[in-house]
Formats: C-alpha cells, structure tokens, sequence
C-alpha cells in the first residue's frame, strides 16, 4: 500500500461501524479516545467532523477536525489515529498533510491547532514534520498546543 493513495472520506451510517472497529495498539490506548466515543464527540462540536483515513479502499484510520472555524477562531484537530495493523506506513503522516491541505480551502482559516498528551513524542514528531510548532500553550490538563499557520496569512 502506498500512503500517496491516501483519501478522507466522511464517516457516514455505512462506514461508522468500520471506524468504531479501528483501534490502536495496546499500549496507545491512553494516548487517544476510542473511535467510538470520538463519534460522539462530534455531535457536540458542531464544527467538526469526522473522516475516515482510506488507503487502496480501506480503512486504516480516524481523523476528527474543524470544517468550519472553532468559536476561538482556529481549526481543530480533535482527534487522530491510525489503526494498530498499519502504523508505520506513512499514513498518518499524509493523512495530516491532506487535512493541511483541505483546510486550504478555507478562506478563514490561518491557523490549525492541535494538542496531545505530553509524553506522545511519536505525535508531536509528526506534526512537526508537516510544518506544525509549539505555541508554547497548554490545554487545562496540561497537553501542549501546536499550531500550523497557514502561509498567505
Ligand atoms: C501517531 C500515529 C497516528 C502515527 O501514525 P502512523 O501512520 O504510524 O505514522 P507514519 O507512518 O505516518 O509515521 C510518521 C512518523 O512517525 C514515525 N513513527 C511512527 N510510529 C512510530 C513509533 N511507534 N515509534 C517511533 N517513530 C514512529 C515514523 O517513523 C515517521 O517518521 P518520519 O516522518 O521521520 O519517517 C499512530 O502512531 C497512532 O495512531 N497512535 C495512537 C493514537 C495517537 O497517538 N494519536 C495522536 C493523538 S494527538
């Protein structure tokens, strides 16, 4: 599989049971809410929605962001995985890029923010390899924020 093949597709009534089915490894579990309660999740931040990562018609991860600007006036990645059967592939990192990319779109939209748990280094690597950097803030519970901001700001 080649992660250049990578497409978001909108969780819908057909592919939600798919997505609730995705999980990450063991000893991620603490790292990112089950798809299930992301699901969930998105019905109370109207903002957002929710996509599945697909790679040659499969669907190998969840991602949860912003289609319309956050009352706080950025975009949100809110949620983000890539099941434990193909981490490693290049596919988180280029589903990243194409949620980069599709915010583009979006004339109000300067700023991409994301947060996660502090000691997700393997996270934070990969934001900051798709131009992502530390705001220097911190949510409630203590997970940095980072931020990408969009060039033609
Ligand atoms: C974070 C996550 C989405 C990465 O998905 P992935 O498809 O495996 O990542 P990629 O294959 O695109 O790899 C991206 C980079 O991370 C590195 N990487 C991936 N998994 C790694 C691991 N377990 N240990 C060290 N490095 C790792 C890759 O080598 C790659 O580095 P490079 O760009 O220098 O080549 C996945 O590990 C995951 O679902 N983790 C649990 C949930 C989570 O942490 N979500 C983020 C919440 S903020």
């Amino acid at each position: 599989m080649d992660s250049s093949n990578i497409v978001l597709l909108p969780i819908s009534k057909e592919n939600e049971m798919e997505c609730i089915s995705l999980k990450p490894k063991e000893d991620q579990i603490n790292l990112v809410a089950s798809n299930s309660d992301s699901l969930e999740h998105a019905k109370k931040e109207i903002t957002s929605r929710p996509y599945g990562i697909y790679a040659d018609d499969n669907m190998v991860g969840f991602v949860l962001f912003d289609n319309e600007v956050y009352s706080d006036g950025y975009y949100w990645i809110l949620r983000f995985m890539i099941d434990h059967r193909f981490q490693g592939n290049g596919y988180g990192k280029s589903a990243i890029k194409q949620v980069i990319e599709f915010l583009k779109k979006r004339n109000d939209c300067r700023e991409i923010r994301v947060s996660h748990v502090p000691s997700n280094i393997v996270a934070n690597a990969l934001y900051k390899s798709c131009g992502f950097e530390e705001t220097g803030e911190f949510e409630e519970c203590g997970d940095p924020i980072l931020r990408y901001r969009m060039i033609n700001t």
